[in-house]
């Protein structure tokens, strides 16, 4: 039996394991230098100034809505083809998040459906580099600038992409990374808010530990007990081993987005001539490849001969509106984004992670090819 092969897997060493037990030597297991060390590792490569880690791409979106004040009574837009979490980080806060439909050829939130889904109430976009491939930032900017709005990234796919030549994490006002198994590196889990901004930083920082201002290691550092809770906030601390693994994996991002690119070109070449149709490429960004996501018509026969074939394809994603949570919550539904919702009839997301070979495309693509027309 040839072994199965998941959508997506964590790629582990000798040296992230070492890095691992060094910790777990140490001193610290959570709140301690190598939480520090690992958000300076991911500013540097996202190219922007303050990183606050957490215990998930989740709670790093909860704190984005917090830092930037989102509330009762204030309406988030957000696209309806991403994971749940984008929109729920808004009810978390008490705010509404209101869906606007992505371009059918990138599955990306479209800057015009964002703009006419504003209404008074509007305080931010997020917006999602869905599959990896990063938004038109410059257009969902200029959005953001005409009406005074809040510009956030769910860059969860999109770690070590860029636009422009601008790298993912530097091109909204906050940018959310997951490092989810799944993920271009992991921490088992974990995530991280990065910004320009120190204000928004520190709020964020604060509200990853209940809103108390000073950790465990700034009053071992400066030798008093003293600490206040400012805030209502939460323990979304990561820990020291988490961010060890974290520091150890960033050495290999570049070249992982490399090879994710690699055997996303072996499968545009191996699917060529069938039915499947892969999701447009823009020429002025680095696609991160999270996903390998097609359209095919008869998307429910081809995901059922991949898993009989043992390969672990995958839909990304039933769209938010859709959830029964949202239709009974605030009354959204089909007919709502009719770009997603015809997308999600026939969109499959084919195995991808670094440590596949070419072989394990090429047994992919042979399955696809097999599908009756
Ligand atoms: C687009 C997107 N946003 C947010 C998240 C949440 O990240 P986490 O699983 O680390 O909480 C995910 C994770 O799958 C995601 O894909």
């Amino acid at each position: 039996m040839t072994q199965f092969l998941p959508y997506g897997r964590q790629c582990i060493d000798d040296d992230d394991i070492a890095a691992v037990v060094e910790t777990l030597r140490g001193d610290w297991l959570t709140t301690g230098p190598a939480v520090g060390r690992f958000e300076e590792g991911v500013c540097t490569l996202a190219g922007v100034r303050h990183g606050v880690a957490v215990a998930n791409g989740t709670a790093a979106l909860h704190a984005a809505m917090h830092a930037l004040g989102i509330g009762p009574g204030d309406e988030v837009i957000v696209p309806p083809m991403t994971f749940a979490a984008t929109a729920n980080c808004v009810l978390y806060q008490g705010g509404r998040p209101v869906f606007a439909d992505v371009d059918p050829g990138t599955l990306l939130l479209d800057p015009a459906a964002a703009e006419a889904a504003i209404t008074p109430r509007t305080r931010a976009i997020i917006a999602v580099d869905y599959a990896g491939q990063p938004c038109d930032w410059d257009a969902l900017r200029a959005v953001a600038y005409r009406h005074g709005l809040a510009l956030v990234a769910d860059a969860c796919h999109a770690f070590g992409g860029s636009y422009k030549g601008r790298p993912v994490g530097s091109l909204a006002d906050i940018s959310v990374f997951s490092f989810h198994p799944v993920k271009h590196i992991t921490t088992g889990e974990g995530g991280m808010c990065v910004t320009d901004d120190a204000a928004l930083a520190e709020r964020m920082r604060v509200f990853r530990n209940h809103g108390i201002t000073t950790t465990a290691h700034d009053r071992e550092k400066s030798g008093g007990w003293f600490y206040e809770m400012t805030e209502l906030g939460y323990n979304y601390r990561i820990t020291d081993i988490q961010c060890a693994l974290g520091l150890s994996q960033l050495r290999r991002l570049p070249g992982w987005v490399r090879r994710r690119n690699e055997l996303a070109n072996g499968y545009d070449e191996g699917l060529r001539g069938t039915a499947t149709i892969p999701l447009t490429k823009k020429p002025d960004r680095l696609h991160a490849h999270h996903l390998y996501v097609v359209r095919h018509p008869r998307r429910d026969d081809t995901f059922k001969a991949l898993r009989a074939n043992g390969i672990g394809a995958n839909v990304h994603y039933v769209p938010v509106h859709l959830h029964p949570y949202y239709r009974q919550t605030l009354g959204t539904g089909p007919g709502l984004c009719p770009v997603a919702e015809a997308a999600y009839g026939e969109i499959l997301s084919l195995p991808l992670w670094p440590g596949m070979s070419d072989e394990d495309v090429a047994r992919v693509c042979a399955v696809v090819q097999a599908v009756p027309e």
